[in-house]
């Protein structure tokens, strides 16, 4: 800085020749010269914040220094100096943000050069996942129960011989069993803890894995008096080779209720309700006979082909129907093993098949696909 305008600053103001707003203006005015002068100068970043704390720093800096001298100080000129300053201040803020943002944009580009970093290569894709479709048939499935009164429960996939059989009056030996294609484990029921074994499981049994979600029947009215409004959805294994309908591995969806006057008809519109509200209003049900050791009487459910609308389709194999699910009135042999009065109480059960539910809804037609985790396949159920 040139040593006049350096002695100016040291220098009250009213020491100084300054004798209008024309001569104030004129000084500051210098001050400008000389900041534009070192601003001019400035090439990077770091000097500029060394200059701005030169100029505007909060200490020892040549603005407290003006401020000092020129502008606490008591003078007929004061308004026109302190209007001059601010000017001038607002002058300094300005430019050297203007010069920073150059110096930045500069560096940045700097940067990006020396990284040689090619913008024309496709970024990363963070595809968002969706949840697999059986678990959104699932949660589809368990909303409209919920709707009409029932709770979601889950249970264990390791049962003991008791709970999957013997309790939903298959004893042991039984022809019935050989509807269930069981694998046993290399472990006896007593390697479970007692709570999940149940009294009355044979320690010396073997374990399995569950065959079905109905051991879940005998589990919950195990563990509370009626009513009970539940249906159960889960994994179930069984001793099948893979093929397009088979898997060793599969989903079902166990529903349960019971209390005092529940009838066959509170089963067959709890199902209407039900296949219209998953598969359209124009669904139909019908019951067919069956059988199944833990329910009397039995029935297959079928609902009408929701392709061909029952005309017949290569779906419904040409005659109208799917047969969607196996369901009954609660064996009262049953309501003995866990403790309900059967005289007093009735219900209806049934077990889904989870993952057939949502092969037909959305025309999958191999079950593996389920299984394989293509992401290709399990992309297009995005909702
Ligand atoms: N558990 C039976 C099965 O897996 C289905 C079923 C459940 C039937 C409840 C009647 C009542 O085949």
């Amino acid at each position: 800085m040139n040593p006049e305008l350096q002695r100016k600053i040291a220098t009250r103001i009213t020491q100084l020749d300054v004798k209008s707003s024309t001569d104030v203006q004129g000084l500051f005015a210098q001050l400008r010269v000389q900041f534009d002068r070192e601003l001019a100068e400035q090439r990077d970043l770091q000097g500029l914040e060394s200059l701005r704390q030169r100029w505007q720093g909060r200490k020892r800096s040549l603005s407290v220094t003006i401020r000092e001298h020129w502008l606490n100080v008591e003078s007929p000129l004061k308004p026109f100096v302190g209007k001059a300053f601010n000017e001038f201040t607002e002058y300094v803020r300005t430019a050297l943000a203007s010069l920073g943002r150059q110096f930045q944009a500069e560096l940045e580009q700097r940067q990006v050069a020396e990284q040689e970093l090619d913008l024309t290569l496709p970024g990363l894709q963070h595809r968002a996942g969706v949840r697999h479709i059986l678990t959104q048939t699932k949660e589809e499935i368990c909303d409209i129960f919920a709707r009409i009164g029932f709770s979601i429960v889950e249970g264990p996939e390791v049962e003991t011989d008791y709970y999957n059989f013997e309790a939903l009056n298959i004893p042991a030996y039984h022809p019935a069993r050989d509807l269930w294609d069981t694998l046993y484990l290399d472990h006896a029921a007593s390697a479970l803890p007692d709570d999940l074994r149940g009294a009355r499981s044979d320690p010396n049994s073997l374990l399995l894995l569950r065959t079905h979600t109905s051991p879940m029947q005998i589990r919950v009215m195990e563990k509370q008096p009626p009513p009970v409004r539940i249906v159960v959805p889960g994994k179930v294994y069984r001793h099948d080779n893979p093929d397009a309908s088979h898997s060793f591995m599969f989903h079902q969806v166990e529903g349960l209720a019971v209390d005092r006057d529940i009838t066959f008809c509170d089963l067959k519109g709890v199902f209407d309700f039900f296949l219209r509200e998953f598969f359209g209003p124009k669904t139909r049900t019908r019951f067919v006979p069956s059988y199944f050791p833990f329910t009397e009487p039995s029935a297959d459910i079928h609902a009408s082909c929701h392709v061909c609308g029952g005309s017949g389709c290569r779906v419904c194999k040409f005659t109208g129907w799917i047969e969607m699910c196996g369901a009954g009135m609660v064996h009262p042999a049953v309501y003995d093993y866990v403790g309900y009065n059967a005289a007093e109480v009735s219900g209806f059960a049934f077990g889904m098949g989870l993952d057939r539910f949502a092969m037909l809804k959305y025309g999958i037609d191999d079950i593996q696909l389920f299984f394989q985790n293509d992401v290709r396949f399990l992309h297009q159920f995005r909702r």
